[in-house]
C-alpha cells in the first residue's frame, strides 16, 4: 500500500500536492472538488495589501467627511457608500471553505509594507484558516531602494504578520535575490514556518502596431521547475522551515521530483488551469504508480533524495557544475 502523505505545518496532507492561489478557488464548489480529485491542502487566492488598505481609507474619509459636516456626525450619518468590502468578503470565504473541506486552508496575503493592515492575519486565523501564505510579491524597479531596503522591509513584513498570529505563516518568496539561501534563512528567522519557491513574475509583452504595453499571464511548462528543484535542494536542510515548490508542478515526475529535491509539498495551478480538475487525480495516481514501479512504499522515503544533502556530488548543484552543463551541449551547427 502506498503511503502519499505528507507533513506540512502541522497537518499530514493525504497527498503531497496543494492546489496554490488562482481563480480556482474562489468558489467553494470548486474547492469541494478538488478535495475529492486529492487535493492534500488549498492556499486561496490572494487578498492583496492594497484592497485592505483601500478599504480602510474609504472607510476613514467617509467617517472624517461626516464627522467635519455635522456636529453630532454619527448620529446623521447617511448609509456607507457601496464599496465592496473586500476583506469581510475574504474572511467570508475563509470561513465557508473550512465548513465545506476537511483538508487544510491556507489563507493568502498578498503584500510588500509592514503596518497596521497586517492585523487582518488575526481576522484569518479567527476565521479558521490553517495557516497563512504570505506572497511578497514586489519588483525591485526603483533605482534609488537599495537590495538590503528591499530585504530588510520584507523581512518586518514577515515578523509583523507572524506576531499577529499563532498560526503558521508560509512565506512566497521571488527567486531574485543576490543571496537566495540568506534571505530564506532571514524570513524564517522573522517567523517563517515554510517557504514557498518561488514566485512567477508575469512579463507584459509590446504590441508593436499599437505602441502598448500588454500584461498578460502565460501558464507555466515543466521547465519552470529546475529553478525551483535546484534551491529546494540547496536549502533542503540548511533552513529549519518546510519548503514548498510552485512553479511548473504539472505531471507526477514533477511532483516526485519536488519530493525528492527535498519538498514538503508541490503546489499546482497552471496545470489545474489547461486541463481541468480532473487532471489533479491523474497526476495522483501517476505519482502511486511510478512508486509502485520504482518500489518507493511512502513520500516520506524519497524526500531529499536528491538534495545537496544526499546527492553524491553536491557541487552538480553549484558552481563546478556551470563549466560541465555548457561543455556538455553538443552543438549542431558550428
Ligand atoms: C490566473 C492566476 C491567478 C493567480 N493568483 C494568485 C494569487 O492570488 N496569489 C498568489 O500568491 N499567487 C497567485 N497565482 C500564482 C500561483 O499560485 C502559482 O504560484 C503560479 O502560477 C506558479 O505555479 P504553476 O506553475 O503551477 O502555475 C496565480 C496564478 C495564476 C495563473
Amino acid at each position: 500500500m502506498i503511503d502519499l502523505t505528507t507533513r506540512y505545518l502541522g497537518h499530514e496532507l493525504k497527498s503531497p500536492i496543494i492546489v496554490s492561489s488562482s481563480p480556482l478557488c474562489e468558489r467553494v464548489d470548486t474547492l469541494v472538488a478538488l478535495e475529492r480529485a486529492g487535493a492534500g491542502a488549498i492556499a486561496l487566492h490572494s487578498l492583496f495589501e492594497e484592497q485592505i488598505k483601500a478599504e480602510q481609507d474609504a472607510l476613514d474619509n467617509y467617517l472624517n467627511l461626516g464627522a467635519e459636516s455635522y456636529s453630532e456626525a454619527l448620529s446623521y450619518l447617511p448609509e456607507l457608500p457601496d464599496f465592496e468590502m473586500d476583506e469581510s468578503v475574504y474572511l467570508n470565504h475563509v470561513r465557508k471553505a473550512k465548513r465545506a473541506l476537511r483538508i487544510p486552508v491556507f489563507a493568502s496575503l498578498n503584500a510588500h509594507t509592514p503596518g497596521a493592515w497586517t492585523r487582518i492575519a488575526r481576522l484569518l486565523e479567527l476565521a479558521g484558516a490553517d495557516g497563512i501564505e504570505l506572497n511578497t510579491y514586489e519588483l525591485a524597479a526603483d533605482p534609488n531602494v537599495t537590495s538590503i531596503e528591499i530585504e530588510d522591509r520584507q523581512t518586518a513584513l514577515v515578523r509583523s504578520v507572524c506576531e499577529q498570529v499563532s498560526i503558521p505563516v508560509a512565506v512566497k518568496l521571488s527567486p531574485f535575490f543576490t543571496s537566495p539561501a540568506n534571505i530564506a534563512r532571514r524570513l524564517v528567522e522573522a517567523g517563517a514556518s515554510a517557504l514557498v519557491l518561488f514566485n512567477r513574475f508575469y512579463q507584459p509583452d509590446f504590441d508593436i502596431e499599437e505602441l502598448e504595453v500588454v500584461p498578460n499571464i502565460r501558464l507555466s511548462t515543466s521547465d519552470e521547475l529546475r529553478l525551483r528543484l535546484r534551491w529546494t535542494a540547496l536549502l533542503h536542510g540548511r533552513v529549519p522551515a518546510h519548503l514548498v515548490i510552485t512553479g511548473g508542478v504539472h505531471r507526477p515526475e514533477d511532483v516526485i521530483k519536488c519530493m525528492m529535491a527535498g519538498a514538503s509539498a508541490a503546489a499546482m495551478t497552471s496545470a489545474l488551469l489547461k486541463n481541468g480538475i480532473d487532471w489533479l487525480s491523474t497526476v495522483i495516481d501517476g505519482i502511486r504508480t511510478w512508486m509502485e514501479e520504482h518500489d518507493y512504499e511512502s513520500i516520506e522515503q524519497m524526500r531529499g533524495a536528491l538534495s545537496h544533502q544526499a546527492v553524491e556530488n553536491p557541487s552538480e548543484l553549484a558552481r563546478t557544475n556551470y563549466i560541465r552543463t555548457l561543455s556538455s551541449y553538443v552543438a549542431v551547427h558550428r
